[in-house]
């Protein structure tokens, strides 16, 4: 089953720009360290905790794999739910990396968060629109 699309993001692109955990990382972090609540996710190469922009979607992405573990296609066995886990697509972000990476600028630019030192640069303004 393929889950990529030309509109959606990729699964090696980053989800944290501020931090450059992608979202493999992150599906990878739930699947093995089985994080409860959201703000643990934080413990995977400290995504989320730079500005803050890609939170709803951490929370998103374990969300889904959470629902992913708890609804099998059939009753199965503990080893059978991690197989199933490990099998089950990614959860997809409906943009693109690059339409992602501008949300991400304009939420910094509007004083959303700071990134930290060394994270992704916002994007420079695209005023090609304002001609
Ligand atoms: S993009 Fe993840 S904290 Fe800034």
């Amino acid at each position: 089953m393929t889950i990529c699309t030309n509109k959606n993001m990729n699964p090696d692109d980053p989800v944290c720009l501020c931090f450059h955990v992608t979202r493999r990382k992150v599906v990878n972090f739930i699947r093995v360290e089985k994080p409860r609540r959201p703000s643990q996710l934080s413990e995977c190469f400290g995504a989320g905790t730079g500005c803050g922009w890609c939170r709803p979607y951490l929370e998103r992405i374990l969300e889904d794999s959470n629902r992913a573990i708890q609804q099998p296609a059939s009753p199965a066995s503990s080893a059978d739910q991690d197989s199933a886990t490990e099998n089950s697509p990614p959860p997809v972000i409906e943009m693109t990396a690059q339409q992602y990476r501008k949300a991400r600028s304009a939420y910094v630019r509007k004083g959303g968060g700071t990134p930290p030192p060394g994270a992704t640069p916002i994007d420079p303004i695209d005023q090609s629109s304002d001609q």
